[in-house]
């Protein structure tokens, strides 16, 4: 299943799947980056739905995904969590990375919060910051060697979403910047040189995901607001190596700033 082609009826069959499995139909879906997944326990009449039950369905392989659905409501407001996505540096095609993208559509669900755990290309952003997405850049060069560009399309990040997102974040007193999302390939991190030209590029955060997510989204029509945790430090912005460890880590610190971010975000979400 892993790189097969997945055709419009190969995702119906997997959302009417979920569909016969979730109670009150989803006006929100949140995709959980690594480490962020403790909201999930706030989840109200929960129904947690395996990677592993849906027939067909793809299993992502990386630590700190646990890979599964948590359907349910954050604060009267029903919601379907993804916690596990996939990576293309597991060697899954850009279908299947998008796959839950896809169900999100054939569910009918109209708003997305796309999260992620990423490196700060900045000094000025040290680990722990929250960052909202508000332009993205393809860095993966799979199409060749020219300069990528920032897209900052409404489709693509949208302004009354990052507006709600930047309101919350004040009315809480959590800090939220903004900025451009960096995907690299991976799987391993990047090299100081890679770090320094992305941040000529107008980098701000960078990481292995999210962007094929976007895109998929926004071609869809959904709304999408994306949030990175930011984790560590960039390659060669300070000399500490970096790890996994140090993400898992401050995922781990910021957890409870995030959730409540994103649990006041679902809230506000549910009463525009
Ligand atoms: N680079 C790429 N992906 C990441 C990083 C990083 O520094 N931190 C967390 N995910």
């Amino acid at each position: 299943m892993m790189n097969s082609f997945l055709t419009l009826s190969d995702v119906k069959e997997i959302a009417d799947f979920v569909q016969g499995k979730i109670v009150t139909p989803p006006e929100i879906a949140v995709i959980l980056g690594s480490g962020l997944s403790l909201i999930t326990k706030d989840v109200e009449e929960a129904v947690t739905i395996t990677y592993k039950e849906i027939p067909g369905y793809p299993q992502p392989t990386v630590k700190g995904h646990s890979g599964e659905f948590i359907s349910g409501k954050i604060g009267n407001v029903p919601v379907l969590f993804a916690s596990g996505r996939f990576h293309y540096y597991e060697g899954h095609n850009i279908e299947t990375l998008t796959l839950p993208i896809r169900l999100f559509h054939a569910l009918g669900i109209k708003n997305l919060i796309i999260t992620n755990a990423a490196g700060s290309v900045r000094r000025s952003s040290p680990p722990g910051t929250l960052m909202a997405i508000s332009g993205h850049m393809d860095c993966t060069f799979r199409d060749g060697p020219n300069q990528p560009e920032i897209l900052r399309n409404d489709k693509y990040h949208d302004p009354e979403l990052l507006k709600l997102a930047l309101d919350t974040a004040r009315r809480l007193n959590v800090k939220l910047t903004e900025g451009v999302y960096v995907w690299t390939l991976g799987p391993s991190f990047e090299t100081p040189a890679e770090i320094r030209m992305i941040r000529e590029f107008g980098g701000d955060a960078v990481g292995m995901s999210t962007v094929p997510e976007i895109q998929a989204a926004g071609e869809l029509g959904l709304r999408i607001l994306g949030i990175s945790c930011l984790t560590n430090y960039a390659a060669g912005i300070t000399d500490k190596p970096l790890t996994h460890e140090e993400v898992m880590e401050t995922t781990a610190e910021v957890g409870k700033d995030f959730t409540r971010l994103v649990r006041e975000i679902i809230t506000a979400i549910g009463k525009e």
